[in-house]
C-alpha cells in the first residue's frame, strides 16, 4: 500500500471514534483531510467540529460540516489528528503543517487524543523530525541561541510561513528527545515562545497506525 492509501485507510478507521451528537475537534495535515473526507459520510449524525486551522475550516465547510468556534465549546470528546513522529507512550511531534497552536487549544479541550498516522511516523524516540516552535518574530533569534545552548539544537526560522496567528515557525535539528514532558515544560517558559510542537502533556491516548497489514490501534492509557 503507498502512504497516501495508508493515510486515507487511518482516516476511514477514525470514524470508529466519532461520537453521535457530538462535536468532535479536528487536526490539520495530509492525513487528517482523508479523515475529513470520511466524516463528510456521516455529517448528519454529529453537532459539528471545532477546527485547528484555516485550512481543516475550509475543507470541512466544503463538505458543509457545521465548524463551531473553540469559544463556543467547554469540552469535547474526542480530538483526532495527524503526527509529524509519535512514540511508545504516545507522545508526539506535531506542526510540520504549521498548526500546532491551533491544535494544542483544540486537543486541550477534548477528553481522548486519538492520533493517526502511517507507520512511517512511529520511532523510538522523538527529534530526527525538526521540532516546529511557534514563536513571536521578535524573539525568534533569542529562542534559537536558547535551543543551542540547552539542548544543541540548530533553530532555523521556516522561510515564507506565518501561521494562521501571525507568528514564526522555527525548526529545531539535532534534537535526541529523552523526556518529552520535561522538555515542553521547559520551553513553553522561554519568553517569545508560543508553542513548542511536543504534544507530551496532552498526548495520544490511542494511534490507528496504518500498516501493510492494514490498521493497528495501539493504546497508552
Ligand atoms: C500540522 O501542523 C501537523 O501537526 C500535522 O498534524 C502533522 O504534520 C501531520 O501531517 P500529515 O498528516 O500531513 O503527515
Amino acid at each position: 500500500m503507498t502512504q497516501d492509501e495508508l493515510k486515507a485507510l487511518v482516516g476511514r478507521a477514525a470514524l470508529d471514534f466519532v461520537v453521535p451528537l457530538a462535536v468532535v475537534g479536528v487536526g490539520t495535515g495530509s492525513t487528517v483531510n482523508c479523515f475529513i473526507d470520511a466524516l463528510a459520510t456521516v455529517k448528519d449524525t454529529i453537532t459539528g467540529a471545532v477546527s485547528s486551522s484555516v485550512q481543516s475550516t475550509e475543507r470541512l465547510r466544503s463538505h458543509g460540516i457545521r465548524v463551531l468556534d473553540a469559544n463556543e465549546v467547554e469540552a469535547i470528546p474526542v480530538y483526532i489528528d495527524g503526527a509529524d513522529e509519535i512514540d511508545a507512550r504516545g507522545h508526539m511531534i506535531k506542526g510540520g503543517g504549521a498548526a500546532l497552536t491551533r491544535e494544542k487549544i483544540v486537543a486541550d479541550l477534548a477528553e481522548r487524543f486519538v492520533c493517526i498516522a502511517d507507520e512511517s511516523k512511529l520511532v523510538d524516540r522523538l527529534g530526527r523530525y525538526p521540532l516546529p516552535v511557534e514563536v513571536i518574530p521578535m524573539a525568534a533569534a533569542q529562542v534559537a541561541r536558547r535551543f543551542a545552548s540547552a539542548y544543541g539544537g540548530q533553530a532555523a526560522v521556516r522561510e515564507g510561513v506565518t501561521t494562521d496567528n501571525g507568528n514564526w515557525l522555527l525548526d529545531v535539528r539535532g534534537l535526541a528527545i529523552a523526556d518529552p514532558l520535561a522538555m515542553e515544560t521547559e520551553v513553553n517558559q522561554w519568553p517569545g515562545v508560543v508553542t513548542v510542537g511536543i504534544f507530551a502533556r496532552r498526548r495520544a491516548r490511542v494511534c490507528l497506525l496504518g500498516t501493510s497489514q492494514g490498521v493497528k490501534a495501539l493504546s497508552f492509557d
